[in-house]
């Protein structure tokens, strides 16, 4: 599958949003992610649904809200209704993972759940068939610019052979710590969508950055 390059503004310069979303764009990244935290499930609190929609409004790139949050069945709808284009939540929620991928489906977009690093993959196989996306965590969750795990490493290519056997063409995301270097491993074990924030933001060059990664 092609490489997915997906931007994660929690990186980006909040001030200057706007010209950060066209900057991604512009720098020729595919997805815009959008980290949502809710200082309980992780230890940082990020934005929410008011920043969602000011970003819908702005532009028209693909929309990948990731719910670092307790309870995500309670606010798949508002996230929805506010502009993502797909929700990924974690297993490690405190929701019913079932109910949470019927609830993101419902809304007509595309559903993707997350483990942390600790978590083995053959918890989230039950799941793996309805979602679009599985996201296999390569930091812990909850802030940017942290090294990249390798022991994640293993777990991206469990994760691509069941895929490969049982649901070809469900995506497998990665999410912290990427960049050139990084990429070429993930891609290797099996990743497709590949997000950064620090690597593209921190870049002199993001359009280059963004080319390294694929
Ligand atoms: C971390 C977030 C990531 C974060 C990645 O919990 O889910 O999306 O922005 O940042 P980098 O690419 O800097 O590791
Ligand atoms: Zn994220």
């Amino acid at each position: 599958m092609n490489t997915i390059v997906s931007a994660s503004i929690l990186s980006a310069d909040i001030c200057r949003l706007g010209e950060e979303l066209d900057r991604i764009k512009q720098s020729g990244c595919d997805h815009v992610h959008f980290d949502v935290m809710d200082g309980v499930f992780v230890p940082n609190i990020s934005f929410g649904v008011p920043v969602l929609a000011g970003v819908r409004k702005h532009t028209d790139m693909f929309i990948d809200a990731h719910l670092m949050i307790t309870d995500p069945l309670k606010y798949v709808g508002v996230f929805a209704d506010n502009g993502a284009d797909m929700i990924s939540f974690h297993l490690e929620s405190n929701s019913d993972p079932a109910a949470v991928i019927r609830e993101i489906k419902t809304r007509g977009i595309k559903a993707g759940i997350a483990i942390k690093p600790g978590t083995p993959v053959s918890d989230v196989l039950p799941f793996v068939s309805s979602v679009d996306m599985v996201l296999v965590m390569t930091v812990e969750p909850g802030f940017g610019g942290q090294g990249f795990m390798h022991e994640t490493l293993s777990k991206i290519s469990e994760l691509k052979a069941y895929i490969d056997k049982e649901c070809p063409g469900t995506h497998i995301q990665v999410d912290g710590g990427i960049n050139a270097e990084t990429a070429a491993l993930v891609r290797e074990a099996g990743a497709d969508i590949l997000v950064a924030g620090s690597y593209l933001f921190k870049a002199e060059d993001m359009a280059a950055a963004a080319r390294s990664m694929r």
